[in-house]
């Protein structure tokens, strides 16, 4: 019978038959699927494993901290941070088009990590033969099953690899679903909030800015995204939402009042969402109450922002991104 444990066990014995005395990388994007492979990996083989986090300053508020510090506490890992917030900001300066914010975080995010994973093999220690991948079974199925290969939908995983990949695979949880994947998260004793962290991209908050990309505005939108998620969690709408982009568009303005002077600020989207699978999807009929509170709370808070909007559209036509 399927048990978590026993999930765990036979994972544990396969990593450690194939990897060895050699070493392992893996990089880690803050979600769920990778930080259960790396715990895994990490229980069998433990510092021959080295982690990769890869800063693009593009995480919502508190997500770095929790893979930097809760994630490390929890496993023991040893993880290789690299801030790259400034080159990141730096390559999308003055770039409004979607695709092509995402052509330029995937690029440099594997300059990056490339970068990152030299200087790992370029310590002393045991050859760097292993990369570590958080493929689950439905992305098994979806690239037709097969292994010891990258393949990387690239739309889908900016967290993604080098071309030119020399290592082999280790892919713990090619057999499980998503819910199993949580679970055995669960009990390899990971944080409750990386457990259950909803689908988030790997471009982060860059696709979520209609318009140019800025240090001012994601700060401006990291507030707003923290006070949508504080509310829907406190509200308990957490497992009924599959997940709930939080967009600035950055080149609209409208007018307000606030006190006795007039605004004149950036609106902010709540697009929350319920889906199986993302292909398709439905906009959430949210309680009012809820929304009046992040609403509230947003225009009070949130400086330069003095509207917040509904998208009420289903997928398709739209997407659940705006970008
Ligand atoms: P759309 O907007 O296409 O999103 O309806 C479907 C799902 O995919 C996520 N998404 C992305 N994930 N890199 C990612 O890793 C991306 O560039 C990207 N674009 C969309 C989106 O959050 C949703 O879960």
């Amino acid at each position: 019978t399927w048990t978590t444990g026993s999930v765990i066990d036979e994972q544990v014995a396969l990593i450690r038959e194939q990897v060895g005395d050699r070493r392992a990388i893996c990089g880690l994007s803050g979600g769920v699927d990778s930080a259960v492979a790396a715990a895994l990996v990490q229980r069998a083989i433990g510092s021959q494993l080295t982690c990769v986090y890869v800063d693009h300053g593009l995480m919502r508020k508190g997500e770095t901290e929790q893979v930097e510090k809760d994630f490390v506490a929890a496993t023991g890992v040893q993880l290789k941070v690299v801030d790259a917030e400034e080159r990141f900001l730096t390559a999308l300066k003055g770039v409004s088009d979607p695709e092509e914010k995402r052509k330029i975080i995937g690029r440099e995010f594997i300059r990056v990590f490339e970068q990152a994973q030299a200087e790992i093999i370029a310590d002393e220690g045991p050859a760097v033969e292993f990369l570590v991948q958080g493929t689950l079974y439905p992305d098994v199925v979806e690239s037709g099953g097969g292994t010891g290969t990258a393949n990387i939908k690239s739309h889908h995983n900016v967290g993604g690899l080098p071309e030119d990949l020399e290592f082999q695979l280790v892919e713990p949880l090619r057999k499980l679903f998503k819910d199993e994947v949580r679970m055995v998260g669960q009990e390899l004793g990971l944080p409750e909030e990386i457990v259950q962290r909803q689908p988030f991209p790997g471009p982060g908050l860059g696709i979520r800015i209609v318009g140019e990309v800025t240090k001012e505005r994601l700060d401006l939108l990291r507030e707003a995204d923290a006070i949508a998620r504080e509310e829907l969690t406190a509200a308990g709408l957490d497992r009924e939402i599959w997940q709930c982009p939080v967009v600035l568009l950055a080149d609209v303005r409208s007018v307000g009042v606030q006190g006795d002077g007039r605004t004149y600020g950036h609106p902010i989207v709540l697009r929350p969402v319920s889906s199986e699978d993302a292909m398709t999807a439905d906009w959430s009929r949210l309680p009012y109450e809820v929304l009046a509170r992040i609403s509230t709370r947003i225009t009070n808070e949130v400086t330069d922002v003095n509207r917040v909007v509904l998208d009420v559209t289903s997928k398709p036509p739209g997407t659940i991104e705006w970008e």
